[in-house]
């Protein structure tokens, strides 16, 4: 079923980088990790809980899919996408687990109501399972423009290894913002479902993350607070002010993760990281600096550069 007028367009980046995601979490870390914001703490710890779920699901649909594809460039993109995903989620779990035991044991119950959904989406069709893989990829990728570009908004005094975390996430997903979609692409290529996939694989991720983020505040009773209903209105109205673009313009006919272009930042981040030796940790951000530049003395960027 390999579409035959599939053609394998260059990407912004040269090559996947397989790293390893060298984080010490410490034993103790705080899962309130932005300090006085339960809220967007709990928002992107809902978020985790899912990764562990969500990423195999991502890999076991690519590796489904090579069998339909013929194009060496997108075979090597699709090894590469489930290499850097099989490290996320590996060290999403690792932070979830000690999220789980530093106070929220009860998030288990949520990781069984994933494995039970996630198995049911794999029961549908390899187009639909793309499809969700395809929507779910362009809305990260807005997730990763907003993360990136509002980091000191969202992270200025936030604990460095959770920030540091989530945005070297976000950095590879970016790298590999166009395999899923060229997978699709290469097995189906129609529009419909492809769209279908857009608001399939984004709200039920989100919907996954949300119920995650209540069950954290309600385990620290604040949940049923005028003022915690009016902070996650709040979280949630800059997640779709921010992120609601890139998935409006995922839903276009001519769509193409190619033409989102890549925060300067990033590309600073992936130069800066050739320059760390083999097997050091990755250096953490300073969440204290008004800019929060790369963590890469040699990278280091211009103030104003977003
Ligand atoms: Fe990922
Ligand atoms: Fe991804």
């Amino acid at each position: 079923m390999t579409q035959a007028n599939y053609k394998h367009l260059p990407k912004d980046v040269d090559e996947i980088v397989i790293r390893p995601f060298a984080f010490d979490f410490p034993d103790d870390l705080d899962p309130v990790w932005a300090p006085g914001n339960p809220v967007r703490s709990h928002f992107f710890n809902g978020l985790s809980m899912t990764m562990p779920y969500l990423e195999p699901y991502l890999i076991r649909s690519i590796l489904r899919a090579r069998e339909f594809v013929t194009d060496p460039g997108l075979l090597e993109d699709m090894g590469g996408f489930n290499r850097q995903e099989a490290n996320h989620y590996k060290c999403h779990r690792r932070y979830n687990e000690l999220l789980k035991s530093n106070g929220y044991p009860e998030l288990a119950e949520l990781e069984d109501i994933m494995t039970a959904q996630y198995e049911r989406l794999e029961t549908r069709s390899l187009r639909t399972q793309l499809a969700y893989s395809a929507g779910f990829e362009s809305m990260t990728n807005g997730f990763t423009h907003w993360l990136i570009t509002k980091r000191v908004s969202l992270f200025a005094g936030s604990s460095p290894h959770v920030s540091s975390f989530w945005l070297m996430h976000m950095i590879e997903e970016t790298e590999h913002k166009t395999v899923a979609f060229d997978t699709y692409m290469a097995y189906s290529g129609q529009y419909w479902p492809r769209a279908i996939g857009v608001l399939h694989g984004s709200g039920h991720l989100v919907g996954l993350g949300i119920r995650g983020m209540f069950r954290f505040l309600k385990k620290d009773k604040l949940l049923y607070r005028p003022m915690t209903m009016l902070k996650i209105l709040k979280e949630l109205s800059l997640f779709v002010v921010n992120v609601g673009p890139f998935c409006f313009r995922a839903l276009l006919p001519g769509f193409n993760p190619r033409n989102e272009r890549d925060p300067q930042w990033m590309k600073d981040w992936v130069k800066g990281y050739t320059t760390l030796p083999e097997d050091a940790l990755i250096p953490l951000l300073d969440t204290s600096d008004p800019v929060m530049p790369v963590p890469f003395g040699a990278a280091k960027q211009p103030a104003n550069a977003v």
